[in-house]
C-alpha cells in the first residue's frame, strides 16, 4: 500500500463546476471561460451559476440579488458577540466563528433538503461582507456602518468598511476580483468543506471549516504576506538579492507557485492587468516592486514550473480600493462563499462519507508506564 501524500493527481470527487487545464493556464467555471466571466458577469450571477449549474433568467436572479440584499442586514446579537472579541482578532477566526453562528436564524436544518442550501447560499452571501466590514470598524473603535440599498454587493462591502462611497470604477474592479476568488475545483479549502458536509452537518459548518483552512500562508493565506513582502522593500535594487536570500534559505516565494498550474495562473494575468490599468490613472509603488520582482523571481523559478498565483496581485488592488491587509485572506473568503457551496452541493447528490485509511507505522503490545516510573 501507498500513501499518496497530499493526495496530489487523486481524484476525489466527479464534479462540472469548474474546470483548469494547469499546462495551457486555462480556468472555466461551469464551462465558461474566466476572462469572459469577468468581462461580461457580475459576482452574484457568477455565485448563481457556480451553485445552480446555470446563468438566471431575469427574474431568477432578480429574485436572487435581492434576497443576497435582504441578508446584508444581521441581526444585532451578532454585531454584540463581534463586540466582545478582543479588538486584535485577525478577520479569519472572527469569520470563522461567526459563521456557524448564522444557522440559528435558520428555519430549514435538514441539510438534504434543497432549501437549506439556497437558504445558507444567500445568508452566508448577505451576512459576510457586512460581519467582516463591522469587525473592521468595531476593531479600530469606529461606528458600523450599516447597508445602503441603493449600492450594488460589492459597493457596498467598500461602503461598509471605509464608511465612505466607492466610485463606481472601484466597485467593478471589487467585483471582478471576487469573480476571479469565487471557486477554484478542489483546493484544501473545498476539499475541506466537502469532508465536513459529507459527515451531513449544515452549510454554515462546511464553510466555517472552510474557513480555517484557506487561513492557512499555503492557501489564501498567501496574499496577506506577499503584501508584507513587497512593503519591506525599500530599495528596486535589492530584489535579486532578497529572492536568492529567500531561495537559499528554502524558504517560499509567496505568491508564486501551485499545485495545477505549471504556467501563469490566468486569474494573476486578469488581475495584473487590471493593475496596471489602474496604476495609469493612480501612481502605486507597490505595483512597480511588484513588476520587478516578478521579473527577477520568474528568472529563478519559471523554468521550473513556478509562476505568480492569484494571491501575488490581489493584495496591491485592494490597498488601492482601501482594504486594510488583513482583510485579504477574508474577502478571498467571502467570495469563495459560492465555491464551497457548489460544491456542498453538488457533494450532497451522491455523498458518501469521507473516511481515508492510513499505514500504521507505530509499535504494539508497549506497555503502560507509571508516571513516577517515566524518564
Ligand atoms: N517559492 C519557492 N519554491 C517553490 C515555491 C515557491 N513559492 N513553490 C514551490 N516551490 C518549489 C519547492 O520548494 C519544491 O522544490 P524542490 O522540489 O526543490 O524541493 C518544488 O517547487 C515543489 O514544491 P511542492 O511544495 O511540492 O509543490 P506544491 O504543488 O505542493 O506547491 C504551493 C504548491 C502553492 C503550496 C507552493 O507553490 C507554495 O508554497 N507557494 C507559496 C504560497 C502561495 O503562494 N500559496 C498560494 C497558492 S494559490 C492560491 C490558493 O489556491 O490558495
Amino acid at each position: 500500500m501507498k500513501v499518496y501524500s497530499g493526495l496530489a493527481g487523486i481524484p476525489v470527487v466527479k464534479s462540472s463546476i469548474s474546470y483548469i487545464d494547469g499546462e495551457k493556464g486555462i480556468l472555466e467555471y461551469r464551462g465558461i471561460p474566466i476572462q469572459e466571466l469577468v468581462e461580461n458577469s457580475e459576482f452574484l450571477e457568477v455565485a448563481y451559476l457556480l451553485v445552480f449549474g446555470k446563468l438566471p433568467t431575469v427574474n431568477e436572479y432578480k429574485k436572487f440579488v435581492s434576497d443576497v440584499k435582504k441578508h446584508l442586514q444581521i441581526d444585532s446579537s451578532i454585531i454584540n458577540l463581534l463586540e466582545k472579541l478582543p479588538l486584535n482578532t485577525h478577520p479569519m477566526k472572527v469569520l470563522q466563528s461567526a459563521v456557524p453562528v448564522f444557522s440559528a436564524f435558520e428555519d430549514v436544518e435538514d441539510v438534504l433538503d434543497e432549501k437549506h442550501h439556497y437558504n445558507a447560499l444567500v445568508r452566508m452571501l448577505g451576512h459576510v461582507p457586512t460581519v467582516l466590514a463591522s469587525w473592521k470598524r468595531i476593531s479600530n473603535k469606529e461606528d458600523v456602518i450599516p447597508p445602503d440599498g441603493s449600492l450594488s454587493y460589492g459597493e457596498n462591502f467598500l461602503y461598509m468598511m471605509r464608511g465612505e462611497k466607492p466610485s463606481k470604477e472601484e466597485g467593478d474592479i471589487f467585483d471582478k476580483c471576487l469573480i476571479l476568488h469565487a471557486e477554484h475545483t478542489i483546493n484544501a479549502s473545498t476539499f475541506t468543506a466537502i469532508v465536513v458536509v459529507s459527515t451531513l452537518a449544515d452549510f454554515y459548518s462546511a464553510v466555517s471549516s472552510a474557513v480555517g483552512s484557506l487561513s492557512g500562508r499555503l492557501h489564501g493565506g498567501a496574499n496577506e504576506r506577499v503584501f508584507y513582502m513587497l512593503s519591506e522593500i525599500k530599495n528596486t535594487e535589492d530584489i535579486p538579492s532578497i529572492i536568492e536570500e529567500k531561495l537559499k534559505k528554502k524558504e517560499r516565494i509567496m505568491g508564486f507557485g501551485h499545485r495545477i498550474y505549471k504556467t501563469y495562473d490566468p486569474r494573476a494575468k486578469i488581475l495584473k492587468d487590471m493593475l496596471k490599468k489602474l496604476s495609469t490613472k493612480k501612481e502605486n509603488s507597490l505595483y512597480r516592486i511588484a513588476e520587478i520582482f516578478e521579473r527577477e523571481a520568474l528568472k529563478r523559478l519559471g523554468s521550473k514550473g513556478i509562476h505568480p498565483n492569484i494571491d501575488f496581485y490581489s493584495g496591491i488592488l485592494y490597498n488601492m480600493l482601501g482594504i486594510p491587509v488583513q482583510f485579504y485572506t477574508p474577502v478571498f473568503a467571502m467570495a469563495r462563499i459560492a465555491g464551497w457551496t457548489a460544491h456542498c452541493k453538488e457533494y450532497l447528490k451522491e455523498n458518501k462519507l469521507f473516511r481515508p485509511t492510513q499505514i500504521y507505522d507505530g509499535g504494539h503490545n508497549i506497555h503502560y508506564i507509571p508516571a513516577e516510573k517515566r524518564k
